[in-house]
């Protein structure tokens, strides 16, 4: 019996109106960097996430995917087994990056924003703890796999310093049993997998 996709909400905020928004309803806009939604970095602190951050980790899962069970790269991980670094900003949880140790690489198994604090520069603060941690184990590179919808953060990685390192055609599609409609409505089909090196982007 193929999983049934849930589209777990808000994972956007309209950056005109403040509407929270699902992923299937979030649309695309371009502008010059002044008038890009967000505002100057926040000051963010990432830090190694304790036993007393578990409740603000499970909260996330559920907003971002509605459990904590993230299948990448072949595998299933619960994210509360993983090696997990939070984003404090204003003395609220902004972010959670969840990390595990996959075919050599530092695997990025979740990484989630919330809406308020999105475009404040806790993203790429998570994946440059990320990286660092990966540099102290002595590990080559950071990898993630995001799906072919995933607009937002195929920008981001690549802002971060990713590149693509394979397409795995028609894999998600196959887990659910359609392509069903993903951000911005578009089809769920791949998995793609983006790798960047410990060295300087
Ligand atoms: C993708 C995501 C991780 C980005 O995090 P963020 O903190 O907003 O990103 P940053 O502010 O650190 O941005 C870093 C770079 O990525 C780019 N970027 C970030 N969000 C982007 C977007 N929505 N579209 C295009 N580019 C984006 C920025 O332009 C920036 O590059 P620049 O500073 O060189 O111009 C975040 O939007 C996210 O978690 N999305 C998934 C949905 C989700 O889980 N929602 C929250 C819980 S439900």
């Amino acid at each position: 019996m193929p999983e049934k996709i849930d589209v777990p909400f808000p994972h956007y905020r309209c950056g005109e109106c403040g509407r929270e928004l699902p992923l299937t309803d979030a649309r695309l806009t371009v502008t010059c960097d002044q008038h890009q939604p967000g505002r100057a970095d926040v000051a963010v602190e990432v830090r190694p996430a304790t036993r007393n951050d578990q409740h603000d980790i499970e909260d996330i899962c559920d907003q971002a995917l509605g459990e904590t069970e993230v299948d990448v790269f072949g595998r299933s991980f619960d994210v509360l087994k993983q090696e997990n670094l939070v984003a404090v900003s204003e003395g609220r949880f902004a972010g959670l990056i969840s990390l595990a140790v996959d075919g050599g690489d530092l695997a990025i198994v979740l990484l989630s924003v919330y809406p308020d604090f999105q475009g404040y520069g806790v993203g790429r603060a998570l994946v440059a703890a990320a990286v660092e941690n990966a540099a102290s184990r002595g590990l080559p590179a950071v990898k993630v796999g995001i799906s072919n919808d995933d607009i937002p953060s195929f920008s981001f990685y690549q802002r971060c310093g990713f590149v693509i390192e394979s397409v795995a055609r028609g894999l998600l599609a196959d887990k659910y049993g359609s392509a069903e409609p993903g951000f911005s409505g578009i089809p769920v089909r791949d998995e793609m997998r983006l790798r960047r090196s410990v060295g300087p982007a």
